[in-house]
Order: structure tokens, then sequence, then C-alpha cells
């Protein structure tokens, strides 16, 4: 037997057993003729105390991280008791030590901080040796609960295909060659969107999945190019029923998880609210500091740039205001905040701020006493306002961003608590920035107000049925309710410039089936990676995940992407201009 018990296991309902554990070897400290091990595995850690002094001189000679065996009786530790493990209380005395398998020295020393290159390359011990590991266990938890929760509503498990094909929109695609069919390409799924409405149509009812996804994006520290959706569709739904189905296992996973009792129903907040209030379609409630529109102060001011922005309709005068701290802000700081604010798109940044009941700001000259009277209502004693004047979208996203950054250095807000929000009432459609092109601001099978695109009406005022389900100020989940009528598809392809022919060839299917008796139906994804994100505290979307991808979409473990033989290009019928090998 390799094993009797766990690393973790041991306590003193077994003093005086015999026990064979197996572990790593995490710690040695040699007493004279006598040797002290740790043992460790996934579970936790036990003493292992060596008297006998063959064994302990074969002991000494262990390197750390090797794998060994220990057999021996559980004795009692008495006065050196710990409580600062599971198994403190006692150790076990051996009477035989197997090295299972030795470990050259580690490439890192994990009790400081490498370079995540070289923690990537050996991800195994980075999971054996940090809190990764217990990332993946929790993982591997909420899983198990998101089956049972879609389960005991009735909802069925699909899987639907990795090798699909390609279709416009979204992000870019991840082409597999076919060798079959050479010059032919499948393509590896965004998302299992056309196949879940089509289960839909096929009478599934209520379909979900923990579904594998695969995007060629730029990648952030909340994105990976491959990752992981817990996804569900239903048929005969309106808005509040996705929603009620979403906040249903929210609330289940941050009990289970985190103890916290999280009120339904969540609140909801209207994608032009969001936008106007706190510069982001994703806003972090934790805390406050809303944007200021200040339009209406600077709209006759003798400073242009406001009162240009003032009264033009592509742009704004927003504020935001640091309470607190503008007496402690050198102008050094002002500047770091300027340039990242400069960083984010805005031309330039203007402050205000109130010291002992007097306004200051290298812009004191251009304002007249009513508009310092105004101000001064606004900003409160020892606070500075950040200004920015220009096109909107610039200004809100300048400011929104800059609201974040001061909130997490000024401590703004508790780290632990939770924040919950819908977002609704999206634009349906959006301006392509790349292309200048009407795109759809979901997905083109997103339900929106139809009768006001027929009417006539500016597109980017027409409202869609997408949510956004929104945490801490990440978007944790999208989805909407869906067109289910081909008549409406096709009027949306029209409003989008996609004409019948590109339709057909790609999205054919998908029409095709919603000739053929297709229910009302909606659903939403969550990201599982940011899911446990949040509920690990980490910013970092690969800590919660086993093998992930550098932001370049490298995996430096196994070296992927990488050059393949010509052999296997020729089956393809592949020829490449360019060869990385070198990379
Ligand atoms: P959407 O594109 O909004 O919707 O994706 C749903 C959720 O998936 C997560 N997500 C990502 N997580 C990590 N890395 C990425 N690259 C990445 N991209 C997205 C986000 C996001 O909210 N088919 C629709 C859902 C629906 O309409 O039902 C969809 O995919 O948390």
């Amino acid at each position: 037997m390799l094993r009797t018990h766990t690393c973790g296991e041991l306590n003193l309902d077994n003093l005086g057993e015999h026990v064979v554990i197996s572990g790593w070897l995490t710690q040695k400290r040699e007493m004279g003729p006598m040797v002290f091990l740790i043992l460790s595995d996934r579970y936790g850690m036990t003493q292992v105390f060596v008297s006998d002094p063959v064994l302990a001189e074969s002991a000494k000679k262990l390197t750390l991280e090797s794998v060994v065996s220990v057999s021996g009786t559980v004795i009692d530790r008495k006065e050196n008791r710990t409580d600062k493990y599971s198994t403190g209380a006692i150790e076990v005395e051996a009477d035989k030590i197997t090295l299972m398998n030795p470990s050259k020295p580690l490439p890192f020393d994990f009790r400081k901080d490498a370079a995540d290159t070289i923690k990537l390359k050996y991800r195994y011990i980075d999971i054996r040796k940090s809190d990764i590991r217990k990332n993946l266990i929790s993982r591997s938890k909420v899983s198990a609960l998101v089956h049972e929760y879609f389960d005991s509503l009735d909802f069925v498990e699909v899987e639907t295909p990795f090798l699909i094909k390609s279709s416009p929109g979204g992000a870019r695609d991840f082409l597999v060659p076919s060798r079959l069919w050479p010059g032919s390409f499948y393509a590896l799924p965004q998302s299992p969107q056309v196949f879940k409405q089509i289960l839909m149509v096929a009478g599934m009812d209520k379909y979900y999945q923990v579904a594998k996804c695969f995007r060629d994006e730029a990648l952030r520290a909340d994105r990976q190019p491959e990752f992981t959706q817990i996804d569900f569709e239903m048929s005969f739904v309106e808005e509040e029923d996705v929603m009620g189905v979403t906040e249903g296992l929210l609330c289940k996973i941050f009990k289970a998880v985190k103890n916290l009792d999280i009120k339904r129903p969540f609140r909801k907040m209207s994608f032009n609210e969001a936008m106007d209030k706190y510069g982001s379609d994703k806003p972090d409630l934790r805390f406050g500091m809303e944007l200021k529109t200040l339009d209406a102060i600077f709209a006759n001011s003798e400073f242009a740039a406001f009162k240009n922005a003032a009264n033009d309709s592509k742009m704004v005068v927003k504020g935001v205001v640091l309470e607190g701290h503008a007496k402690d802000l050198s102008k050094n700081q002002i500047k770091k905040i300027e340039k990242d604010v400069q960083g984010d798109g805005a031309k330039a940044l203007a402050w205000i701020k109130k010291e002992e009941g007097a306004l200051d700001s290298p812009l004191m000259k251009f304002f007249n006493d009513d508009e310092k009277a105004k101000l001064a209502e606004i900003i409160p004693e020892n606070g500075i306002m950040f200004i920015v004047a220009d096109k909107t979208g610039v200004a809100l996203t300048a400011l929104g961003n800059l609201r974040k950054r001061l909130a997490a250095e000024y401590n703004l807000y508790d780290k632990n608590s939770y924040e919950f929000v819908w977002i609704t009432n999206f634009p349906a459609f959006e301006v392509d920035e790349e292309t200048g092109e009407w795109v759809a601001k979901h997905h083109a099978f997103t339900d929106f107000d139809f009768e006001a695109a027929k009417r006539g009406d500016d597109l980017g005022t027409i409202n869609s049925r997408a949510y956004d389900i929104v945490i801490n100020g990440y978007e944790a989940g999208g989805g909407s309710i869906r067109i289910h009528n081909t008549d409406k598809q096709k009027e949306v392809f029209k409003f989008l410039g996609i004409s019948d022919e590109e339709a057909k060839e790609n999205f054919g299917y998908l029409v095709e089936a919603l000739e053929f008796g297709a229910p009302p139906h909606g659903g939403l994804a969550l990201g599982f990676d940011r899911l446990m994100m949040l509920l690990n505290n980490t910013d970092a979307i690969r800590d919660v995940i086993a093998f992930p991808k550098t932001t370049s979409a490298t995996c430096l473990m196994t070296q992927a992407p990488a050059p393949v033989t010509e052999k296997q290009l020729k089956e393809l019928c592949i020829k490449t201009e360019k060869n990385d090998s070198n990379r």
C-alpha cells in the first residue's frame, strides 16, 4: 500500500496506529542524530520524526521536493503540539522511509516573487507551491454546484461541437485546416451561441453547458484566448426569467464559497445611466464617486476648451471628485494622473481643489463668480475635481478609468465586498471602429426595438434586449432575448448591410431553422474564469486557469503555438510564408 492516510488527515484519534503516508518532502531539520521531516500533499502536511540512527542517515540525504513514502507509528507531539496546521498535534515516528522519486532543486524559489515567465514554464511547480492549487479546487467545487443547480431546474446539458463553420462578426476565429477538404477550414467556436438557439428550435426547452470558447482577440488581464462559459438558453422566456435563473445561480455560488447572502433581485441600471454616472458599462459600485456633468456650469465659460465642449452635442465637460486628498496630492502626483488620463485618449486634464474654503486651480483666472460659486458647491473641503472636456466617449472612458484608479489607490472600498448590477437597455447597434460600419453590439441574433428601426430612427438610439451582469466592475456575463422570427432576422441583416447571399452563406442554417417553428427564447453566458477570479479575490485570470496562455497567446510550458513538419503541412495542402520557429 502506498498510503493509508493523506498528509492532512492524522490526528490524536490515530495515536498508536501504524500508518503509511506519501508526499513531497517540503522541510528537513536535523537535530543531532535525529531528523524531522515534513511531508506535504494537496490535503496538508505531517511531521515525520526519524530517531533510528540508520534511517536518520538516509533521511538526511533526501533532497527537498522529492516524493517520499514513510511508514511508522502515530505519536503525540505533547508540548510541541501546534495548531498552525491540521495534523499539528501528532507526528509519525518512521520505521521505514522510501524514496519514490528524487527531485532536482526547483528552478525558482517559490517563497520569493519569481518572474511570471518562469512560473508559467514550470506551471506544475507553481500549482504545487502556490494558491493556484486552492483556486483550481474551488473552481472544481463551483463547477459541481453549477451542474447541480441546472440539473435541479431541469436544464439538459448538451455538448456542442468544437469544429464549426467560421462566421464573420465578433472576435477573430481560430481556424483549423481540414485535411480531407484541402483549402477548407473549421473554426473553433467563440461561444455555443448558434447551437444553443438551434437546440431551442429542437424543443430542448432548457439547455446548459460549461463550454470552452475560443477567441483570437487582444488579450488583457481578464481575457484568455481560450476560456470557459457557463452557458444556458431557455424557451418561452423574457428578460426577467433569464435574470432570475442567473441570480439564483450566483446566490448559490456566493453562499457556498463566500458564505454571503446576496440580496435579490439584483439592482438594474440602464447602459446610458452607467455610462453617464460611471463612465463605463461595467461600473464598480463598491464605491460612489459618480461623474459630474459640468456642461451647464461652463456653457458661457471664458475658457474656450470648456465652452466649446459644453456647447457641442458630441462633446462633454465632465468631472470626478476625489474627496479628502486635495492637501496631500503633490504636483507630481497630479502630473502622473494627467499622463494616465491622456493614455486613455483624453487631450488634457484640468483640476480644481478646495482648501480652507477656497478654490485653487491653474484655470482660476478664467472662472467668473457664478462659475466659482457652483464649483464650490460641488467640490467638498479638501476635495479635488479632475475635469475632462472632450468627445463624449473619450471623456467618459478617461474619467471612468480615472475613477477606478483613484478608488483603488486611495483604498476607497472594501476589497472583500461584492456589488452586483444588471446593465440593461444597451444600444442594439454600434459603429465598428475599424471599418466605420454599423455592427450588432451584442450579436446579430439579439432582439431589439424593431418598430423604432423600421421607423428609421437613428440606429445608435435603438435599444436591444441584451443584458450584462456586472460584479465589482467586471462583466461577469452577458445574454439577450433572441430574434425568433425569420423575417425579423432578415431585416436585421439588412440594417447591418449584410446581403442575403452573405447571410445565407454565413448563418443560413440558423435562419432556416427559425422557419421551422422557433419558440421565443433567450439566455446568457457567465464567464466562468472571471467569476472564479472574483471569488478568489485575484485580478489575474490566469490564477484560476490550470494552464493559461501569456498575453501574447503562447503557452510557455508546451511552447504552443509551434511550427509543424513539412509533411503535416503538405497533407493539409498548406504553404506558409513565414516560419517563426526561432520565436
Ligand atoms: P459574451 O461574448 O458577452 O456573450 O461572453 C459571455 C461572457 O464570457 C466572458 N468572456 C471572456 N472571459 C475570458 N476571456 C475572454 N476572452 C472572454 N470573452 C468573454 C465574459 C462575458 O461576459 N453567446 C453570448 C452569450 C449569450 O448571449 O447567451 C456570449 O458569448 O465574462
